[in-house]
Order: structure tokens, then C-alpha cells, then sequence
């Protein structure tokens, strides 16, 4: 008898769903499979056989083959192992199907015990389904937590085989798991423990609340990488939207990264070393994974020690801090994965790191100097907006009472707010004509920008980050229009290191 069972396979982002067809015949025995498998498919009839077997029914003398279609794409993964199993029972008449068939995709890799193993990218699938119109989706348990935020179609989560025929059989009703989405915001790290460096905190109360890259730039210990990491916490919490968007890459790179299964319920932080290769920052591979930056996406990418990165990583990462998203070429053509960070950087001010500092003494001598800055010139520099200067804390910091993340948040939850409602996306996404559109200026201060283009040299591209930074500010302030403070102050957080470049 002739059986056909859908499934899925995910390539990077991009799931296909896949027709089997499942033919059992008399003949010599054995188990073919055709329609472009590669070797991890083939090698599905080996844990098919053996797993039908663990539940008392030997397959070992029989003829099956088995056609996958669309026969031009290569076929990947495990994914196909349960439906070749199910559909092998169902054409041998072992089981009667209930279920329709027809509107249930199956996937799962199987174990030689009859174990449902955990796959990835089954988000991606479920979301396909859905869209493709299926009714049910028969997946491992151990997927339930990243899946059970997909509605409108009946899951089946299976542990092993037995239970899939029960499923198949109808004797399973759908699983209800009502998933509560709850951001997570509150973090161990909070801005109260870093003293003084007002300058900079509020620098990246703008940089969070615009969503502008950062820069900051400062003497060893002065507390740059420590605010790094405390700038999530002062960052809007993840919107559903943007966590099943995180949550896709993390199910696809299961198993490389510590990612215990379930919705990415807070903004990423990821702060790859300075060592890295440039495919392990980009993403890539034979079956491409996502990489640092996507890993970060709608979340914070670190770049300590950012001179120390090899210039290749400079390159790779202008199109992502341009486009927002990489693509990754391969031998079959090319792939995309979204990677939409706030990017961070951390660097000293020079090779010794003196060079700023009020009592120590830089060894660095001028030319040295410039070539430090030379690396992080040019194309990537322009991609920041915010950039930071800090200095020595004073003594009067030391015991003075901060403000906690908690508070800073409310103001940068505020200025969020104000950006979604007026243009639905953050002030640095603007372009050039929706900053004419939204970041108007009175023409009270049009001296002021006058001042700042003719005397001061302002480039046209730097005159737009300025104005993005100012409307910022403004948000932040609960101000509708943009004013001559709130450029005066986004001034202070540009063209910083000019004179080295
Ligand atoms: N403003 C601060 N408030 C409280 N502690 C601070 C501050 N700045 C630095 N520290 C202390 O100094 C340590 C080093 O700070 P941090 O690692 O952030 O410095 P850094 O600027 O990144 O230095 P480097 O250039 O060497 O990487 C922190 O772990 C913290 O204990
Ligand atoms: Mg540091
Ligand atoms: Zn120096």
C-alpha cells in the first residue's frame, strides 16, 4: 500500500516542507529512499528498523521504498526519521491511521530504543505549519516548550514511538499549554553598582533608548566593560514579537550555544572574545548556523578590547551594523539570518591605555597613537553613533548613592514608548527622510545647526546621527519638539576622537 506523510526540514532558517511517499512491496528485501537524501537521511532506515523493532515488529526482510519530494532540494537532518517509521507501520498494516494524515506534519528523530529525540529549529517548522495551513503537528516532548507559543494548530509532543501510534490511532487528544510570555527584566547586575561615570551611564540611557550603537572609550578599570553588561538591564524588555524572532535563531543553534529550550524571554547580551574567527561572529557552515551577531539579535553585541579584533571582523561586520541582517554565501548559494543588535565597543584610549589619564604618563608616542585609532576608523566608526569618553572616577563618586537600573528604565521605557506610537520603530532606524519627517527642528535653533555644519564641519551623515541622537533626548525628556539642549548635549556624545582619525 501507498502512504503519504508530511514533514519538515529546516536548512538555516528556511523550513521545507516535505512529501513522503512510502511504498512496502514484496520483493527483495530491503529499505530505499530516493528524492536527494544526504547521508544523515539515508541513514534514517537503520534507527527505523531498529526502532520498530524495540516495539516487537521486525522489518528486516521486507521490501520498502520511500520517495521524498520536492525531489530538486536536499534533504538534511533527522527530521524525517519519525514520519519514515509511522508511514512504514501504516503501509504494512500494522496501523490504522485516524488522524488525517493529509493535515499532520511529523517530525523526530528516533533513537534504536523508540526514543523521540530533540531536534532543532522546531519553531520554525511549528510556524510553517501553521502557515501552510496543516492542522497538527506531531513533534519531540523536549521541542514542547519552544512550540507551545504557536497557536492555532493541535500539538502532539511524543517521547517515543508507542505514543506516536497512539497519536496516529487516535487515542491522543492534543496537548493545551497555555504559555504565559513573561520578560524577564530583572538582572543581577544593576547600574547602582557602578559610581560615578554620570557622563557615560547617561550615554547609554540615550544609546537604549534610541537604540544607537556605543562606543566608549577610557582608561583600564575605569568601568567600561562593567557597564557594558549592565546595559541590558536598563534596555525595554523583549517584546513577544522580537522573542519568537530571537527564539528561531536559538532553536537553530541548539546544541551550539547554552540554550535550554523554551521562548528567549530576555534580551540577549553576547560578547564574543577578540580571538574570534570571523564565521563564528557572522555565522556559517557546511548547514549554516546563525552566529554571534544574529545570536544577539534584538539584544546587545560586545565588543571588548574592540582594536584587538582581527581587521577581517571589521569587515564582516559593516553590512550586518548597515542592513541589520548577514548573509552568509556557501557552495549552493546564499543565506540570510536576521541580525538586529545594539552594538557596543569598548576600547582604551591608546596602546598603554594612559593616554587620557590625569597622573599617569602615556609611553605611546604620537604615531603610535594614530595607528591604534586607524584600525577602528572609517566605515565601522560612522556606524556609531554614541561615542563615550570616560575618565577617572573622583573620590566623591566613590560613596555616593546611584541610581538602580529600575529607575533608568522607566525613562527609557518612556522614550520607547513615544518612538513605537509616533514612527513604530526606534529613532536610529530612521532614514534620511523619515529624520525630515520626525526630527524637525524650530526655527529657533537653525542658528545653532548653522554653527555646527559651517564653523564646526559637521558632515551631512554626522548632521543626520546628530539629529537622531537629539530626538532621542528629547523622547527622554517627554519633550515633542527637538530643542536647543537636546542638541547641545547629543553633540557631547560625537566626533569625540576626530583629531586621531
Ligand atoms: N565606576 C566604577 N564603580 C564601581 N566599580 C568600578 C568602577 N569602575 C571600575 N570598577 C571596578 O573595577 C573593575 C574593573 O572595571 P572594568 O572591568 O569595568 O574596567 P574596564 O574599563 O573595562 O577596564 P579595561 O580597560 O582594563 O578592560 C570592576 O570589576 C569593578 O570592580
Ligand atoms: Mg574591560
Ligand atoms: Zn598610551
Amino acid at each position: 500500500m501507498l502512504v503519504k506523510m508530511n514533514s519538515a526540514i529546516v536548512f538555516s532558517l528556511e523550513p521545507t516542507v516535505v512529501e513522503i511517499e512510502i511504498l512496502h512491496k514484496n520483493g527483495f528485501p530491503g529499505f530505499e529512499i530516493v528524492g536527494l537524501p544526504d547521508a544523515s537521511v539515508k541513514e534514517a532506515k537503520e534507527r527505523v528498523i531498529e526502532a520498530i523493532k524495540h516495539i516487537g515488529i521486525d522489518f528486516s526482510l521486507r521490501r520498502i521504498v520511500c520517495n521524498l519530494a520536492p525531489a530538486d532540494i536536499k534533504k538534511t537532518g533527522t527530521y524525517l526519521d519519525l514520519p519514515l517509521a509511522v508511514g512504514v507501520l501504516i503501509s504494512s498494516g500494522f496501523i490504522n491511521p485516524v488522524i488525517n494524515l493529509s493535515d499532520t506534519i511529523i517530525v523526530g528523530e528516533l533513537g534504536f530504543n523508540g526514543v523521540i529525540r530533540q531536534l532543532k529549529g522546531v519553531l520554525v517548522i511549528a510556524l510553517e505549519c501553521v502557515k501552510k495551513g496543516f492542522k497538527n503537528i506531531i513533534f519531540p516532548y523536549s521541542n514542547l516548550d519552544e512550540v507551545s507559543v504557536v497557536k492555532d494548530v493541535n500539538l502532539y509532543p511524543v517521547k517515543e514511538l508507542s505514543e506516536v501510534i497512539d497519536v496516529i490511532e487516535g487515542r491522543a487528544v492534543p496537548t493545551v499549554y497555555e504559555y504565559n510570555f513573561r520578560p524577564e527584566i530583572e538582572s543581577s547586575l544593576d547600574f547602582s553598582e557602578v559610581k560615578g561615570q554620570s557622563f557615560a551611564k547617561r550615554g547609554l540611557e540615550i544609546a537604549a533608548a534610541g537604540f544607537h550603537n556605543v562606543l566608549m572609550i577610557g582608561s583600564p578599570g575605569v568601568g567600561k566593560s562593567m557597564l557594558a553588561k549592565r546595559l541590558v538591564s536598563i534596555m525595554p524588555p523583549i517584546t513577544f514579537e522580537e522573542s519568537i524572532e530571537t527564539t528561531k535563531i536559538y532553536s537553530i543553534a541548539k546544541g551550539k550555544i547554552n540554550y535550554e529550550g523554551g521562548l528567549v524571554n530576555k534580551r540577549p547580551f553576547r560578547a564574543p572574545h577578540h580571538t574570534s574567527s570571523d564565521v563564528s561572529i557572522t555565522g556559517g557552515g557546511t548547514i549554516p548556523s546563525p552566529g554571534e551577531i544574529s545570536l544577539a539579535h534584538n539584544g546587545i553585541l560586545f565588543m571588548d578590547e574592540f582594536p584587538e579584533f582581527k581587521r577581517s571582523v571589521f569587515e564582516v561586520l559593516r553590512e550586518p551594523l548597515e542592513e541589520r541582517k548577514v548573509t552568509v554565501s556557501r557552495s549552493q548559494g546564499c543565506v540570510t539570518f536576521p541580525a538586529n543588535f545594539l552594538f557596543v565597543a569598548a576600547m582604551n584610549p591608546c596602546y598603554c591605555g594612559y593616554l587620557w589619564h590625569p597622573v599617569k604618563s602615556c609611553s605611546c608616542t604620537p604615531t603610535k597613537v594614530k595607528q591604534y585609532y586607524k584600525k577602528i576608523s572609517g566605515p565601522i566608526l560612522d556606524r556609531i553613533d554614541i561615542h563615550i569618553k570616560m575618565s577617572e572616577i573622583e573620590y566623591e563618586d566613590v560613596n555616593s548613592k546611584q541610581e538602580t537600573s529600575k529607575e533608568i528604565r522607566k525613562r527609557v521605557l518612556k522614550a520607547f514608548n513615544t518612538q513605537m506610537s509616533r514612527q513604530k520603530k526606534y529613532n536610529s532606524m530612521l532614514d534620511n527622510n523619515e529624520v525630515n519627517k520626525f526630527c524637525q527642528i524650530p526655527q529657533k535653533i537653525v542658528p545653532l545647526l548653522r554653527k555646527l555644519i559651517d564653523k564646526w564641519g559637521i558632515s551631512m551623515r554626522n548632521y543626520y546621527k546628530l539629529l537622531k541622537i537629539s530626538r532621542t533626548i528629547a523622547d527622554l525628556n517627554g519633550d515633542n519638539d527637538i530643542m536647543e539642549q537636546h542638541i547641545l548635549e547629543a553633540v557631547q556624545y560625537r566626533n569625540n576622537f576626530d583629531k586621531y582619525n
